[in-house]
């Protein structure tokens, strides 16, 4: 399962994982360009089984839904990645109350995950790959704050919502020890794909620039192979709670160490998702 399929760095992703003979379960948000990816699979891979699981992550009714859909239909889960993002200028909130970096970036994945969990445990050996980004060494977690109601620019909310991803997969490691499911994270690198060009509010020059640039970054191929080696292959088999940039482990951040600060996110997360209810 990956999610953010339609584009980019997932789409890229997908297409590997189908040519490697997975069977492919796309997430995305938009049934038309979930479609156009299916389609181009099974033009180049007409053996493959592909699908497609609407949801939209700004909703967490909606990425609950998917994931009812999914253990509906399917009985094993043996590789989630969750790779979807987004990047938001001016500070927005979705209809749950919750600042819509935080909820794409990092929220829909932990509840989308651990709505998953007994499907990967059966599974096992499985494997969870969280993307995140580079730029999260520049923020810490403030629990005061969580919703950045009071400090809100686009930069500080996507490295706060990638910290959070990163702390969410370490612990998410530490809690599956024994359960023959891992969970590492990465930082894919520079990549051309349309991030930039779809954030919201986003300078039009800066745009311009980025477009400027693209030919000198990774492309969306190159950007996946990180998330594809951690996915698939022997040497990251039992490898857990790491951060990988182009397929190396290495230290994230001090404060995504922080075990006291990534169970309090993990209980306020429960909170916030409504899992703590369940
Ligand atoms: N590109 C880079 O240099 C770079 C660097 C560091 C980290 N990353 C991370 O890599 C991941 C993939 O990004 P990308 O560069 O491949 O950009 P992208 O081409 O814009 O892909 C982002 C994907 O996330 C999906 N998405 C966004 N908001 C969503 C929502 N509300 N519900 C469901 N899906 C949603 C997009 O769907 P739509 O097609 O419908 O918009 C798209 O499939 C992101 O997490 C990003 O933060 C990228």
């Amino acid at each position: 399962m990956v999610t953010g399929a339609s584009s980019g760095i997932g789409k890229a992703t997908a297409l590997e994982l189908a040519r490697l003979g997975a069977t492919v379960i796309l997430v995305c948000r938009d049934r038309s360009k979930g479609e156009s990816v299916i389609d181009e699979i099974r033009r180049k891979y007409s053996d493959v089984n592909v699908d497609l699981l609407l949801a939209d992550l700004l909703s967490l009714d909606s990425v609950s839904a998917a994931a009812n859909q999914y253990l509906e239909k399917y009985e094993h889960l043996h590789v989630l990645v969750n790779n979807a993002g987004a990047f938001f200028m001016k500070r927005r909130v979705t209809a749950d109350g919750i600042e819509s970096s935080f909820a794409v970036n990092y929220l829909s994945h932990f509840l989308l995950t651990n709505l998953l969990l007994d499907v990967l445990k059966q599974s096992a050996p499985a494997r969870i790959v969280n993307m995140t980004g580079s730029h999260h060494s520049k923020a810490t977690i403030n629990f005061d704050d969580l919703q950045l109601e009071r400090h809100y620019s686009g930069s500080h909310a996507i490295a706060h919502s990638k910290l959070a991803e990163i702390l969410f997969t370490y612990e998410l490691a530490r809690r599956l020890e024994g359960t023959g499911v891992t969970a590492n994270c990465l930082h894919p690198g520079v990549v051309a794909t349309e991030f930039v060009d779809k954030a919201e509010d986003f300078p039009s020059a800066i745009k311009y620039i980025y477009r400027l640039a693209k030919p000198f970054m990774k492309s969306p191929l190159k950007g996946a192979e990180t998330v594809i080696y951690l996915a698939t292959s022997p040497e990251a088999e039992g490898v857990t709670g790491k951060y990988y940039v182009n397929k190396k482990a290495i230290e994230s951040s001090p404060e995504s160490y922080d075990t006291a600060v990534a169970e309090s996110l993990w209980d306020v997360s429960l909170a916030l998702t409504g899992l703590d209810t369940q």
